[in-house]
């Protein structure tokens, strides 16, 4: 595979055009040419496992998560998390360089990866003197958004004039590709201070060679590596686990287990979340169909189950443990208990094997 760096922009505003293979895929789907997906564990790709010829998701998959963002208090509670402790763990860092560097993996939604970026921007205005870093550079990898509305926004939400200046350049390249730049000698020198990848390591082919490519070539040593996962313990995981005899998803013990293995420390929080899913239980919902496609993990769920399936991911989601019941309006509603892992990692100043 041959990687162009001209898929690299600085602060151009770059059109988006979804590849032909994703709107071909989403077409099937409508069409339900697409055999369902999952859940008897014989056709055992999950939602996020339709893909393109590079390995970017399907529109559908994507569209499917940003509903869940729009109906939990996901992105709240992580940067309720991030505006609370991150500033404590960037004081940490000691950097020498007159710009500090950020990766950001898949920043999609604007919500979590600007206020990454503000937390930043705001330590790096109280270093000290003899820190001499004074400006801060992002490259975002993002490969499903339009990468020039994604900065307008950005921009907007940043601020503009501000003492620490932010320097930001896109790539619309997938985590895999970008990965593949540093193979073939393109980025093999970008080194950075803060790496995250929030909600985005669900879509690498290869988990363990991803996490240890973040850690042993894209930081610096000393830097922070911040990666969220889903947990296992929450109501989606645990139908998957049910239901399914393969893995759907990853989940924080995934990675865990990685750093585990490679003797790399972390500190691993866990972020619970509720997502009000009340469509969900309406047939008719056309936001409901969306969300049980995302909470199951396969495409047009309710229409495709059988029916068996169906009663039963619909019970699992209205059991005590899944949910609490509140009462709306019109109806009562059901809040599921969702929930992720952020996995804090602070890189050794001690260079290990490989690097
Ligand atoms: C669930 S969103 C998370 C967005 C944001 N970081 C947040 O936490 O709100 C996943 C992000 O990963 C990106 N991504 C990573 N790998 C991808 C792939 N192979 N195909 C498509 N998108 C991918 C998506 O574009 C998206 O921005």
């Amino acid at each position: 595979m041959s990687y162009n760096t001209s898929r690299f922009v600085q602060l151009k505003p770059v059109p988006f055009v979804a590849s032909t293979t994703d709107l071909a895929i989403y077409h099937k789907v409508l069409r339900k040419e697409v055999p369902l997906l999952g859940m008897d564990g014989k056709n055992a790709t999950s939602i996020n496992g339709s893909r393109d010829s590079v390995g970017r998701i399907s529109v559908y998959s994507y569209y499917a998560i940003k509903k869940y963002y729009e109906i939990s208090n996901h992105c709240e509670t992580m940067a309720y998390w991030l505006d609370e402790e991150l500033p404590a763990v960037l004081q940490t860092l000691s950097p020498k360089e007159e710009c500090v560097r950020v990766l950001a993996v898949g920043p999609g939604n604007e919500v979590i990866d600007t206020t990454i970026l503000r937390c930043v921007r705001e330590w790096v205005a109280t270093l000290k003197p003899e820190m001499k870093s004074r400006s801060v550079y992002c490259q975002f990898v993002e490969p499903m958004e339009d990468v020039s509305q994604l900065y307008e926004r950005y921009k907007a939400l940043l601020g503009k004039k501000r003492a620490v200046e932010i320097n930001m350049e896109w790539s619309t390249l997938t985590p895999d590709e970008y990965k593949g730049t540093y193979e073939h000698g393109i980025h093999c020198d970008s080194k950075f201070h803060v790496v995250h990848l929030i909600q985005s390591i669900y879509y690498v082919r290869d988990l363990e060679n991803t996490i240890l490519f973040h850690y042993m070539h894209a930081l610096k040593p000393g830097g922070l590596l911040l990666m969220s996962v889903n947990s296992g313990d929450n109501a989606r995981a645990r139908l998957l686990e049910k239901f399914s005899s393969g893995r759907f998803s990853r989940r924080a013990s995934d990675v865990t287990e990685i750093l585990d293995k490679h003797n790399i420390r972390y500190t691993r929080i866990n972020i619970p979340v509720t997502a009000n899913i009340t469509e969900v239980f309406d047939e008719d919902s056309e936001l409901g169909k969306v969300l049980l496609d995302y909470l199951s993990s396969a495409i047009k769920f309710r229409e495709r189950a059988p029916g068996h399936l169906l009663d039963a991911a619909l019970f699992h989601f209205k059991t005590p443990e899944s949910c609490f019941q509140r009462r709306g309006e019109r109806k009562t509603e059901i809040l599921v208990k969702m929930g992720f892992d952020l996995i804090v990692i602070r890189k050794s100043h001690i260079p290990i094997n490989g690097e």
